[in-house]
Formats: C-alpha cells, sequence, structure tokens
C-alpha cells in the first residue's frame, strides 16, 4: 500500500450531532510536521480516521480533511450556498493580490466574475490561440539555439513561458524580459502566504522581520511590474479586445464608475498569479511523468507527428491531439498544483453523517480524492487511458475536478487546457525531452506543490 492509500474500509458511525473521527489531543506540537510535511502527515490522517478527519489545532481552532468525492460535491456544488473561502486563506492572500477574483465573495466576487467571463469565452479563447503559439515558438527557437544537450531547468522554462503567455495573452504586453524576476518574486510571496496561512501568530506584515522584509521586496517588484503593464497598456490605444481593455471599459451599473486604479492591479495581479503558477507547475510535473515513462512519451510524440503532420498545432487540430490532452489530465490527477480547495461552513451543516458546526474549516483535499481506491484502480500508477471519454463517463463527477467545481470553477479552465495542450505538442513535435538521471525530486509544498528543486532536462533536436 503506498503512502497515500485510503483505509480500505472505515467503520464510520454516524449519528445525531457525533463529529467526525479525530486524533487524540490537540495537534500543536505536530503543527511544524503539518506545514513542512502536509501531505505525507494527512495522508496518515486519511489512512487511521477514513476520509473525513477532524484535526483539532489549538482551542478554538480545528480544521477538517475531507477526501471523498461527496465532500466535494456537497461542499463545491450542491450546497455550496453554505460554504465559503475562509479567511484564512483570504486574508494571507489578499497580501499578495489584495480583493480581486480569487479573494473576494458574495456581490463583489460575482460583479468581477461577470466582468471577466466574456474574457475567456471560447470565441475569445480562439483569438488567443495564436498568442500563445507564437510564444511557445519563441521559447522553442530559444532552444534551437542552445548547444546539442544542454541541461536546463524545465520547471523554471515552464514558469517563463506560461508568464509570456498570461501577459501578452490577457494584457498584450510582452513582459519576457521581468518574467525570471517576476516569477521569483511571486514564489517568495506564495511561499509567504503558506507561512501565515499556518502561523496564526505571525507578526504583523509592517513590523521589519527579516521575513516581512523579504516579503515586503517582492510585493514591490510584483506591483511595479504589474504597474508598468497597465501603464503601457493605457498608453497603446490600438490593443482593444483583450482582458486589460475590458477591465478598463468597466463601470459599475449603479454608478457609472470605472474601476480604481487600485482594483485594476489587484485584478491584474490575480489573474497573472493565478494564470501562470498553476500551469507551469503542471506543465513541470507532466514532463517528468512522461521522462520517467517513455512509452506514453512515444505514443504522445506518435500523435503529434500524425495529426500535425510537420505543421503547426492550429486551433483546428487541438481537437484531435486527444492523447496529448489526456497526457495533461493525468498529470494533474497525480500531481496537481494544490493540495486542497479549502472552505469554511457558514452554518452548522451535516456531512457524511456527521455535525459540522457553523466555522468548520475544511481542507477539500482533492489531492487525496485523485488516488481515491474506490474510484481509482491502481491509483498511484500514470495511465493516460483513464481520461478516454467511455473510462471518464463512469466515475463520479467529483472524483476528478481540478479546476474545482460550482460557481468558484476555474475561470481559467479552457484557457490553461487550450495552453498546456499547445505547449506539450509543439515541444514534443521539435524536442526530444529525457531527464537527466540521479536527480532530486521532491514536492515543495508550500503552496502550489512545485517540484523542489526544479526538474533537469536535456532537450535534443528531432529530426
Ligand atoms: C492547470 C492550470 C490551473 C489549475 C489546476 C487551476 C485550478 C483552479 C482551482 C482549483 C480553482 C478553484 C479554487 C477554489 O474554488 O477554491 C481556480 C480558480 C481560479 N483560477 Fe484557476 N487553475 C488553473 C489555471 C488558471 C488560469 C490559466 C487562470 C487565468 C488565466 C486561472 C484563474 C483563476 C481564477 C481567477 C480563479 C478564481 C475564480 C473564482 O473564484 O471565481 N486559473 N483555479
Amino acid at each position: 500500500m503506498s503512502d497515500t492509500q485510503a483505509p480500505s474500509t472505515q467503520a464510520t458511525k454516524k449519528c445525531d450531532r457525533q463529529f467526525p473521527p479525530q486524533p487524540q489531543g490537540y495537534l500543536l506540537f505536530k503543527l511544524s510536521e503539518l506545514q513542512d510535511q502536509p501531505i505525507e502527515y494527512l495522508a496518515h490522517m486519511w489512512r487511521e480516521y477514513g476520509d473525513l478527519v477532524r484535526l483539532p489545532i489549538i482551542p478554538g481552532f480545528t480544521f477538517y480533511l475531507a477526501a471523498h468525492p461527496d465532500h466535494a460535491e456537497h461542499m463545491l456544488s450542491t450546497h455550496q450556498e453554505r460554504y465559503a473561502k475562509p479567511d484564512v486563506f483570504i486574508k494571507p492572500m489578499s497580501l499578495i493580490q489584495g480583493q480581486g477574483l480569487f479573494t473576494s465573495e458574495g456581490k463583489f466576487w460575482l460583479k468581477q466574475r461577470r466582468l471577466m467571463q466574456p474574457a475567456f469565452h471560447q470565441k475569445q479563447l480562439v483569438n488567443l490561440h495564436d498568442v500563445i503559439l507564437s510564444c511557445v515558438q519563441s521559447l522553442l527557437y530559444e532552444w534551437e539555439d542552445k548547444p546539442e544537450g544542454e541541461v536546463i531547468d524545465i520547471a523554471a522554462e515552464m514558469t517563463r513561458l506560461t508568464l509570456k503567455i498570461v501577459s501578452s495573452a490577457l494584457f498584450s504586453v510582452d513582459i519576457s524580459g521581468e518574467t525570471d524576476r517576476l516569477g521569483q518574486a511571486f514564489r517568495t510571496a506564495l511561499a509567504y502566504v503558506y507561512y501565515r496561512m499556518n502561523t496564526p501568530l505571525a507578526l504583523p506584515v509592517w513590523i521589519p522581520t527579516p521575513q516581512n522584509l523579504k516579503f515586503r521586496q517582492a510585493k514591490q517588484t510584483i506591483d511595479s511590474v504589474v504597474l508598468e503593464i497597465i501603464r503601457s497598456h493605457r498608453q497603446d490605444p490600438t490593443n482593444k479586445y483583450d482582458l486589460l481593455s475590458m477591465l478598463l471599459a468597466a463601470q459599475d451599473e449603479d454608478t457609472g464608475e470605472g474601476m480604481s486604479d487600485r482594483q485594476l492591479q489587484n485584478e491584474v495581479i490575480t489573474l497573472i498569479n493565478a494564470g501562470h503558477e498553476t500551469t507551469a507547475t503542471a506543465l513541470a510535473w507532466t514532463w517528468y511523468l512522461l521522462g520517467t515513462h517513455p512509452d506514453v512519451m512515444a505514443k504522445m510524440q506518435d500523435e503529434v507527428k500524425t495529426v500535425l503532420n510537420g505543421s503547426s498545432p492550429t486551433v483546428e487540430k487541438l481537437p484531435q491531439l486527444q492523447y496529448s490532452r489526456q497526457v495533461f489530465e493525468e498529470s494533474l490527477r497525480l500531481c496537481p498544483p494544490g493540495l486542497g480547495q479549502p472552505r469554511v461552513a457558514l452554518e452548522d451543516d451535516e456531512l457524511q453523517g456527521y455535525f459540522i458546526p457553523k466555522g468548520s474549516i475544511f481542507n477539500i483535499a482533492h489531492y487525496f480524492i485523485f488516488r481515491h481506491p474506490e474510484f481509482w484502480e491502481n491509483p498511484d500508477q500514470f495511465d493516460p487511458d483513464r481520461f478516454l471519454p467511455e473510462k471518464v463517463n463512469q466515475r463520479p463527477k467529483f472524483a476528478y475536478f481540478p479546476f474545482g467545481g460550482g460557481q468558484h470553477i476555474c475561470i481559467g479552465k479552457s484557457f490553461a487546457l487550450m495552453e498546456s495542450t499547445i505547449i506539450l505538442a509543439a515541444i514534443a513535435q521539435r524536442f526530444h525531452i529525457e531527464l537527466v538521471p540521479h536527480q532530486p525530486i521532491e514536492i515543495d509544498p508550500r503552496f502550489t506543490l512545485r517540484p523542489k528543486y526544479g526538474i533537469k532536462v536535456t532537450v535534443r533536436k528531432r529530426y
């Protein structure tokens, strides 16, 4: 049995006002273990106590691990009005992106969502296809100029690429010169957010501790790049149809007021952050999984060769790249960019027959749900055929939801799937990617589950 497998059966007594199973005592003294090795620690809890576990940290602060598709469906979909994103998540996250789409709820969230949704409609995405492709091609030209067999960190390359894509596609600005600095700043800031989420007694940001100072510097870098994006966009009146133009033109229905500069800045940071880090992390792990499964890599390359026949992955060809897309979906199952989705109960509720008091904070742990042995055969095995359409239909919807569900479902889902399929196909068409042997591969659990030491590969041109 693997580290992350659930017990095969779990006795679940159900009665009125009974809390879910829990370990004895408070977990305060286990907090560092939970912070440093959340996957291992929570997998242990899952194995010991089942799909719904109560984890009291200190008196007055308890959180819950929820690791069954029915829990996800209940909180994200059928009873979503009873749940919201909790302050312990929103407040630290707002230190980076203020109040934006990702960090808001209620009326304000709905207004912003309605405003931004049109930019992600299928019709608009088709227009973004060429921008994405040209960003990928410029990366491939860079690789072609490298000496044969040079080692690169493909995780870092994917970050550079997705940052360039998101800024070009959504804001019509090329930030190639800034991607390394910006990527690093986001990583520093996200690690800090993770620290604050897990440190209830952290000192306020204005106190100049070394950690706070490091965060403030990263935030300054993010703000300056984003303000420059907005400034240069305002100066160039030719960019009329991208997301930033929509945000600039947006007016409040009641007051007729446009977005303040601060609000605009928050949304641009939100979209750059949400739009690059997750996709880059998912792609990095996809290359790792392909590198460790040469048979899958060969099958994907065959598909790319047959479908594209030497041409570019155009928008018309994308639906035919079915296996490449399955590879990405399977990679998102085994290595999702986050451990789970946080929620707080807004009222007393009942879950799996257990009493859930108002204020309970959940980690809807999709990392475990995507490996739940009841829904996935040989869950630790990398097998893109799980995503053949006929197999997808046999599983409950919430056995797999890497983009979330319900009203907060990822606004960039179709964008990310299109972007990733183009990237995988365009790279596999022109290069062999081989993992450098014996390198350390570990997950950095601080927020997005990035590869801690990157992923070193050699890229060789295919002729
Ligand atoms: C593989 C790539 C991606 C993954 C796995 C992913 C995953 C997710 C998930 C799980 C959520 C829901 C969080 C929750 O409800 O707690 C979410 C929300 C969101 N995502 Fe993504 N995402 C990806 C790519 C993108 C891209 C490319 C963009 C933008 C260009 C984006 C923008 C957002 C935004 C703004 C939200 C908040 C939506 C709302 O609350 O209304 N994401 N994403």
